[in-house]
């Protein structure tokens, strides 16, 4: 099946008078257990069932117009989107274009884009919930994943606030493959954003990952076992466990890491001040502070901890973003 005929069967369809807007906003997440390869490219279905928080002060706002005209118009914080993501975010809309229209896209960002920062998760999310709105739809949340899916992966878990859980599905036809959120609030949780380096980085997530599973030999042991951290995280979360969340997040981000430096040629996110605030996060726990880290497809690291770790841990990161993810 081809992603355009996977589209075709769950809008209604594709009817809008020129001019017409429509507008939609998503939040970044953060995987706890990571999505890391693709067993379908072309639905863009996963390997590995994959699980995250949103962040609900970082995301994306979008506003969509659908226009006449040979060629799509996209800005990105005002200014014109550079090439390749414009390209990017056309191919999506082919999808949903009617014949002989253009859309008119404006994009406001607030992460830095392509910093392993989850900013397509949150801007292919608010772009399905605009076309939503645009198209008069009225999707469902979890068909609106499965549409922000195509454009990517991760963006199918940033419809939802909170917990939210990517089913990698079993079907061909991608029908199950969809993301839903989880009930339990963690008020106290916090998300520290250590940023070492916000520039574009070298090697993109799709690619990353398609290099890892054609080349790297650790790669078979890798969903089985991000399927049962997914499992294990949804019990720690319902039993409010911190360390075990923590100890879980951090093994399968350096699993998913293992797997990505083992590739030919080898995909390597870290920089030197990567492992220095890694060895800095060990120092912690290691004198009693409960504070743990994830990490994307990027050099900057996310720090996992609840809220009376704090103190300690920004004595020792004092540049630290913090984020409350469940805050009131
Ligand atoms: C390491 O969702 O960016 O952030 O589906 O090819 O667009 P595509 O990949 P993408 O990959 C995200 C990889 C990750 C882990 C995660 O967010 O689960």
């Amino acid at each position: 099946m081809t992603r355009h005929e996977f589209v075709r069967q769950l809008i209604p369809g594709l009817t809008a008078a020129p001019g017409t807007c429509g507008t939609g906003s998503a939040p970044v997440n953060i995987a706890l257990a990571k999505y890391w390869g693709k067993r379908d490219s072309e639905l863009n279905l996963p390997r590995n069932s994959s699980l995250s928080v949103a962040l609900p002060s970082l995301g994306t706002r979008t506003r969509v117009i659908l226009i006449d005209g040979p060629q799509d118009r996209v800005t990105l914080n005002g200014q014109p989107a550079p090439e390749g993501f414009t390209r990017r975010l056309s191919a999506w809309l082919d999808l949903f274009r009617p014949a002989g229209a253009a859309f008119e896209v404006e994009t406001e960002n607030s992460v830095p884009t392509a910093a392993g920062l989850a900013s397509s998760a949150s801007g292919f999310a608010a772009l399905a919930r605009a076309l939503d709105d645009l198209f008069d739809w009225q999707l469902d949340a979890r068909t609106l994943s499965m549409l922000a899916r195509i454009g990517s992966g991760s963006a199918s878990r940033s419809l939802f606030d909170g917990f939210a859980v990517w089913h990698r599905g079993e079907r061909d036809d991608g029908l199950d493959s969809w993301a839903e959120p989880l009930p339990q609030r963690w008020p106290a949780l916090r998300i520290g954003l250590v940023e070492v380096d916000v520039t574009q980085k070298p090697v993109g997530s799709t690619a990353g990952m398609t290099r890892t599973v054609d080349t790297c030999p650790l790669y078979d042991a890798w969903p089985d076992f991000a399927e049962r951290c997914v499992r294990d995280l949804t019990a720690a979360i319902e039993a409010r466990d911190m360390e075990k969340l923590g100890e879980i997040a951090e093994h399968n981000a350096l699993t998913m890491h293992a797997t990505m430096i083992a590739t030919r040629p080898p995909v390597l996110y870290w920089i030197p001040e990567s492992v220095a605030a890694m060895q800095r996060v060990w120092a912690l726990r290691q004198a009693g502070t409960g504070v743990w880290f994830t990490m994307d497809a990027g050099p900057n690291l996310k720090l996992l901890f609840e809220a009376d770790a704090r103190p300690a841990v920004v004595a020792a990161f004092p540049d630290l973003r913090i984020i409350a993810p469940f805050a009131p």
